[in-house]
């Protein structure tokens, strides 16, 4: 049996191209004592994946030079030496961008029993779905009657940012790329108004749709966008520095925000998260979001590719917002 794998190559500068991975096909080696092998069906597709390729201190080692790219993914067991991974039972886990992956069960989780389709656990009922979860009730503290502006409102995370506040009676203002982002924001999430940042007057759309002000900015770009909220917050509004993709292909060092005395002004917060942290409670969302998706309450959107050997141009669909929802490769 042959394994497909995506390899980096060398470190990007700037975004990254075809010349970043190697693609190739290797045997696979034999299964020891309590291993098992998991063929990989979707792979998740991360704006931070960009960030484990430069060689620099971070949260998690950077992928190195010649290792299989790291990824979240789904899949089967498909031969076990291991008494609790039994075959075509189907599994969660990081298995990297690669075709078949060996493991002994560490930070594998049985998802075969809940009976969803297994693209959810990338989603809301994954990773994806614990940030928005932890981001928004741990750091965000929202509170009813309050306002919440989420940039990267039509991206995976922001997306259940937005349901999840609008559950617990906020207005919901979402920030998002181009008219039809904005309309499915609205008209498919349930937001209660969004802001197209690539369009005209941005500046003066969000001081029009902030008239109480911003008691909660979940952030998920950084630069420019960050800047000009800061100008909207309140008296001891909590600033959730979730991610800043304006940021992770630039070739220089990004500047701090212009406006951070704000913060100073109004007595506010501005904190940054690692959803890693929250492991010990991951179950506990996860059943909590799938009974609001049960009741209705909250929608998932994956928007699915195919082919392990596209990789490398899916890959940068999370930086050009030629996608919906959460980005998945099925393999
Ligand atoms: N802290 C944590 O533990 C943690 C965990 C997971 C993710 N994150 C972060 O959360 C953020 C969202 O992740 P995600 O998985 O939801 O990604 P995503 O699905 O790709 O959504 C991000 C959205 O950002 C928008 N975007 C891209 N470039 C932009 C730019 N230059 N300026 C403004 N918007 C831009 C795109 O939509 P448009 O078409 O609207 O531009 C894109 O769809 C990322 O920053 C990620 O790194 C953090």
């Amino acid at each position: 049996m042959l394994n497909n794998t995506v390899r980096l190559k060398q470190r990007p500068y700037g975004f990254t191209d075809k010349n970043t991975w190697n693609i190739s096909e290797e045997d696979l080696p034999e299964l020891k004592d309590n291993e098992f092998l998991v063929k990989v069906n979707y792979i998740s597709l991360d704006p931070a994946m960009r960030g484990w390729l430069d060689d620099v201190k971070s949260y998690l080692p950077p992928v190195q030079i010649g290792e299989v790219m790291r990824a979240g993914n789904t899949g089967e067991v498909v031969k076990s030496n291991n008494p609790k991974f039994k075959v075509g039972a189907k599994v969660m886990g990081w298995f990297g961008v690669q075709s078949y992956a060996v493991s002994e069960g560490k930070q594998v989780l049985d998802i075969s029993q809940f009976g969803l389709p297994e693209e959810k656990f990338l989603s809301v009922l994954g990773m994806t779905g614990y940030t928005a979860y932890f981001g928004l009730l741990d750091v965000g503290l929202p509170k009813s009657g309050e306002t919440i502006v989420v940039s990267g409102a039509a991206g995976a995370v922001g997306s259940i940012v937005g349901q999840i506040a609008k559950l617990k009676g906020l207005t919901v203002i979402g920030i998002a790329g181009g008219k039809e982002k904005c309309d499915h924001v609205v008209n498919d999430l349930g937001f209660d108004t969004c802001i197209d940042y690539k369009g005209m007057d941005v500046m003066k759309k969000i001081y029009e749709h902030t008239p109480k002000g911003v008691d909660i900015y979940f952030d998920n770009v950084g630069g420019e966008i960050l800047d000009a909220i800061l100008t909207r917050i309140n008296k001891r509004a909590r600033v959730v520095i979730c991610g800043a993709i304006s940021q992770y292909n630039a070739t220089s060092r990004p500047s701090g925000p212009k406006n951070y005395l704000s913060l100073l002004v109004n007595r506010a917060r501005m904190e940054g998260f690692i959803v890693l942290d929250y492991a010990d409670r991951y179950q506990a969302a996860a059943m909590e979001m799938a009974q609001w998706m049960a009741e209705g309450k909250i929608k998932s959107f994956e928007h699915m590719e195919e082919g392990l050997e596209n990789f490398p141009e899916i890959f940068n669909r999370l930086f050009s917002g030629e996608k919906r929802g959460k980005l998945v490769l099925k393999v």
